[in-house]
This record gives C-alpha cells, structure tokens and sequence, in this order.
C-alpha cells in the first residue's frame, strides 16, 4: 500500500492544485489568491469563500475552514483514500506507477501484476460461486422449503434478484463439482473459504451447505466474500467467509454497491447489524442503508462512509450486544468528524421484527428523530449517577476519551456543555480535567521527570509518511498553532520564531514535533519554502490546522502586526510554560519530601531559575491556555 515518498512528492510538483479546483468550482485572481464558491458539498456557501494559493499549493475555504493540499482535496471531492489519490493524479499527470508501489496500492489496481491478477482471480471466483448459489435457488420450485423460507421474511423475487440472493445446496460437492467441471482453481476457492481439504487423504468439501447465501459486494461491484444463513434453528446461525486477501469484515458493509447513491443523495446512512435487517430496511423503502457484519463500527468503516455523507444513524438491536457495539462505534463516528445520532427500538425487537410488526413509516420516523448518539452515550451514562462529587468524576472518566476525541471542534465545545449541565460543573473544570488527562501536561513522561530542561527541539522521530497515521494535531492552544502557520507564512517569521527558541516550550506534543520537522525540512531544502504547508498538510490531522496562515487574519498582516503577535504568541507559550513546569517541580518536590528524600534541594533550585525567568514577562491577562 505505498509509494515512495519521492513518488508522491513528484506526482504532487507536475500536479497544479488550480487545475484541479478549477473543475470543481470556477476561480478568480485576487491578490496572491485564486477565489471562488466552496466547491465542499458540505458547505453550502453562497459568496466566494474558498482560496487556492496556486504558489503554495494549499486551499483554505474561510467559510467551512477546511484546508489542504491537492491530495486531501481529490480525497475528500472524490471519496479516494491517500494511495488511490496518488495513482489517480499520476495517471492524470501522465506519470508512469513506479516499480516500488507494485507492493499494492489501493483498490484501483495499484497492486504489482502478480498481485492484482490474483486478486482478479479470487473475485472471479466469488462472483462464479455467487452465480452458481444464484441458479440453484432460481432452480427449485417455488413451493420449495427453501423458496418459503424466503418468502415468509418478506423477500420478493426482485429483492432475490437485486442482491444476488442463493442457496448452497444440501450436499458436501455440489459446488466443487460445478468448480471442476469449469476448473476453477481449488487452491484459490480453498483460500476463499468456500471449500475446506478433507482431513484424511485428498479432496476437498463445500463449506456452505443447505444455506441461504448472501454474497457481499464491494462498492466497485466485486464480489468479495459470502454470509450464508442456517434455514431452520441450528448454530452457528450465519457462517461468514473468512479473512482473505480480498475481504477484510472490519472494513466493509453489506449492501453498500447498492446504496451508495442513496446515501449521497439522501445525505444520510442508517447503519444496521446484518443483513436480514439491511434487507428489510431497504424492501421497505428506507434505502439509505449499510449493514456491518455483526460486529461494532471501526475506524475504517467511519471513513469510508464519510465519502458519502457525514449524517449517521446508527440503528443497532436493542439488545446488550448491540447496544455495546452503537457505544463502540460512537469513538470511531465522532473522530471522523462525523454527525452520529443513535436509535433503540423499543422491547428489544430488530429493525427487521419491528417494521414488521409496526411498518415502515413508524420506523423511518423514529430515524428522523433519532436523537444524537453522544446524548444517548452520556444518558446511559448516567444511568448510575446520583450526583455525588465521586459519581461526577467517574463519569467524565468513561465519557473524556470520547470527548477529547470529537473531531469537530464546534461539536465538541457543544457536547462539553451538555456534560457540564448534566453533571451540574463548570465547563471549565471539564476542559481543565480533560486537558491534564489528554493534551499531556502536566504529564509525567520520563523526559519531564529528569528535570525542567526540556529537551532541544529536534525532529524526534522522522517525518511520517503520508500514507502512514497522521500527526495529531487536536485542541491546539492557540498560541502554538499561530506560531506554527506564521511560520509557514514567510521565511523572516520562520527564522524568527526558530531563533526564540520557544519551540522547546510548546505544550503541545503535535505541534512541538511539526515545528521541529519544519525547521529541519527548511534547513535541508531552504529553496522549498513555499511548499512547506502543502508538503505538510497531509501529514497532520486536521489539515485544516495548517491552513491558518491563509486565513485573513494572519494573511493580511504587516511586518510590524506580524512582530507583535509572534512576541505575544511567544510570551503566551512561555507564561504557560513557566506554570506547568513549576507546578510539576512542587509536585515532585512534595512527594519528595514525602517519601523523605533528602536532595530536594536541587529541585528548589529548578523552580527558582523558572520563577526567574517568568518574572519579566508581563502579569497574567488572560487564561487562553486551558
Ligand atoms: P443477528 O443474530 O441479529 O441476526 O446477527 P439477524 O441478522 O437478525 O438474522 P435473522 O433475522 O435472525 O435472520 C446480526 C448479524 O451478525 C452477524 C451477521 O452478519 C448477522 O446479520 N452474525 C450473527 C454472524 O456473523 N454470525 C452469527 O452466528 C450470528
Ligand atoms: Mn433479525
């Protein structure tokens, strides 16, 4: 899944970022900018409110914020993951794939030529074995069991058709007879998990018998792996494929080919556990609809909707598991900077038994109500809650992680305030208890612990990949994040800010590690000034972090504005600085003198040299930091 980085730096130079903004939305000169209506679908903006700068490669709308490089812009307007964008801006741009990216990247047929025909094979395979569940069930007679079965969940022949629905005969052959007569390669259909080796002597066995098959497609239409489902009570009730290369259970959904362009057009995903659920949902009209495989919401699944919409009801059963798994998936929806919301039927029932047993129209309006899945996270929560000063804190411990990591800044400060209501306290003392947990000062982490001198500011670890995570760049105070893109706005900025040294005092650990990076890329390749940003923007989450310095604000700054805030910047850092240092110095000192260790006076001495330094700074106006 990679190329290398000298790929993906070249592709980037023989792309222009207003080229490819250009065919979005329509783009005038102004200034050093290019600018016209935010192409987002997101962002229904009505004046001119996103800038290209075609110097810098970086967009930056004023209006919905969002910022980055030509990579995040075809990723987030085209729904294409990092390697799929590269390969898709070098074949625009010409370039041929490098032999190294032939390890395989993205779904597009980046994959070496061994690779990609392999993989060829085994969807070929899947799709073969899928036509042949296909037939059987189209071959027996309607008042067949099975045909019955079928009918009695409601699935009519149009819904059989549209989803490929089949049945595994109840024999141990019938389908590897069917694979050798078209010699279909076992080995491949043996990974798959469609037929398994006898454990004595030769041969294989079809692993799906006497089931009703539910063959799963990727969004390209491929056909990627099976669930097959018992007709009568026996256990286990569904039996999945198997990991392989081709499918991966975390990372896809049910039924998601079909209902992709529902999902855009509607601008809404219902998220349901299986497929029964998924089938009835959408027989029902209520289109818009993905199954996960009965497992709960990961990190790959939040993404991949997100190519469709932001807007999600997660619509597990009502019983424990699936209650637990909406709560497991609430982490994952919110650090996407997706919108989650939550429904619960009532009596435990499934989506499937209760349009049934209530119909569609009752269902789809208990989804347009479904209220936000962190209110129903909070309200079990605080089920147990009787208001005590302990149940407050143990319940900002279970609900702070998921807090801290709400992608949407608007939307964490507004769910903040509900916990603050609920819980009777302070925004405040949340954000302040939230900031020690999270944001890592005063964190006790080896470095800090030897003493006060924090560490020069070097590039500690190297520079990620794009492909790989991204730095975090979450809950910036607001001083560093400034000193970070006034760095990235001129080269003067950036030579002064490097010299006051206040890097090493950035609380930040995202933030401190970037500005490292960027003083070190500086150094190596000074004559790249201008594409720092964009060179970084997809190295960091949020990207739109980095593109503050285009905001007006910063932009249209002169020298003498630009000196004033960086000196404020700088003090502010340093103020806050001074004050977590030597409260983790007393602190230290205190368990020192508690434990009876006599050489605190070393300690001491610390606390002095920083008071020392903190005294010619002006008093304290303002508390910004938290
Ligand atoms: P459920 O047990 O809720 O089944 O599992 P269901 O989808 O409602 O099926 P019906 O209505 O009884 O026919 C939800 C999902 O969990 C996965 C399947 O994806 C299923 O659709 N699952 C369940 C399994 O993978 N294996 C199992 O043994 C059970
Ligand atoms: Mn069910």
């Amino acid at each position: 899944m990679k190329f290398s980085q000298d790929f993906i730096e070249k592709v980037r130079e023989s792309t222009n970022l207003l080229d490819i903004a250009s065919q979005y939305t329509q783009l005038k000169r102004t200034g050093h900018n290019h600018v016209g209506v935010c192409p987002f679908p997101d962002h229904n903006d009505k004046t001119p409110s996103f800038s290209v700068n075609e110097v810098k490669q970086l967009y930056y709308c004023f209006g919905c914020k969002k910022a980055g490089n030509v990579y995040t812009f075809v990723q987030a307007l085209q729904g294409l993951s990092f390697p799929e964008a590269v390969e898709h801006l070098a074949q625009r741009a010409g370039l041929a794939l490098p032999a190294e990216s032939q390890e395989g990247a993205g779904v597009l047929g980046g994959f070496g030529a061994k690779e990609r025909e392999e993989r060829k094979l085994l969807w070929r395979i899947n799709e073969f074995s899928s036509q042949f569940y296909h037939q059987q069930l189209l071959r027996l007679p309607l008042d067949h069991p099975v045909r019955e079965y079928l009918k009695s969940r409601g699935l009519t022949a149009e819904m059989i058709a549209k989803f490929q629905i089949g049945y595994a005969p109840n024999s141990w052959q019938s389908l590897l007879q069917a694979m050798e007569r078209q010699k279909v390669p076992l080995a491949q259909a043996q990974h798959l998990g469609l037929i398994k080796a006898r454990s004595q002597g030769d041969g294989f066995y079809d692993v799906f018998r006497h089931r009703v098959m539910f063959p799963i497609v990727s969004p390209q239409g491929r056909y990627i792996g099976f669930g097959g489902r018992v007709l009568g009570a026996e256990l286990p009730k569904y039996i999945n494929s198997p990991e392989s290369k081709i499918f991966h259970k975390g990372r896809i959904f049910y039924g998601l080919h079909e209902t992709a362009k529902f999902i855009s057009s509607k601008d809404l995903a219902v998220v349901v556990e299986g497929y029964t659920d998924f089938l009835s949902l959408y027989q029902a009209g209520i289109t818009n609809v993905v199954a996960v495989l009965g497992t709960a919401l990961t990190a790959d699944h939040a993404r991949l909707l997100k190519r469709y919409t932001r807007h999600v009801v997660v619509l597990f059963d009502g019983d424990g598991a699936g209650q637990a798994a909406a709560e497991k998936s609430l982490s994952f929806l919110l650090a996407e900077g997706l919108f989650p919301r939550a429904l619960t039927l009532p009596q435990k029932l499934d989506p499937d038994e209760f349009i049934r047993q209530k119909g569609s129209e009752e269902l789809l309006s208990l989804v347009e109500r479904a209220p936000e899945l962190f209110r129903w996270f909070l309200d079990r929560k605080l089920a147990h809650y009787h208001g005590t000063a302990a149940d407050k804190v143990s319940v900002l411990d279970q609900i702070g992680p998921v807090l801290s990591n709400v992608a949407d800044q608007r939307l964490r400060d507004l769910y903040l305030q509900q916990v603050a209501e609920a819980l009777e306290v302070s925004s405040q003392w949340i954000q302040r208890s939230l900031s020690s947990q999270a944001s890592g000062l005063p964190r006790r982490d080896s470095r800090q612990e030897k003493g006060t001198e924090a560490a020069p500011l070097q590039p500690s670890s190297p520079e990620p990949s794009e492909s790989q995570a991204p730095l975090s760049l979450q809950n910036p105070p607001k001083a560093e994040l400034f000193l970070v893109n006034l760095a990235l706005a001129r080269r003067e900025y950036l030579a002064q800010i490097e010299a006051s040294g206040v890097g090493e005092q950035f609380t930040h650990p995202g933030l401190r590690q970037l500005l490292g990076w960027i003083f070190e890329r500086y150094r190596q390749i000074p004559s790249e000034f201008d594409n720092l940003s964009a060179y970084f923007a997809s190295r960091v989450e949020p990207p739109s972090a980095l593109g503050l310095h285009m905001d007006r604000q910063l932009a249209d700054l002169n020298r003498e504005g630009a000196n004033k805030l960086i000196s404020d910047c700088i003090q502010r850092v340093q103020r806050a600085y001074a004050s977590t240092t030597t409260k983790q110095l007393a602190l230290a000192l205190r368990s020192q003198i508690q434990m009876g260790t006599t050489d605190h006076q070393d300690k001491l001495e610390q606390i002095m040299n920083v008071q020392r330094k903190r005294l010619p700074l002006k008093p304290e106006s303002e508390s910004s930091e938290a």
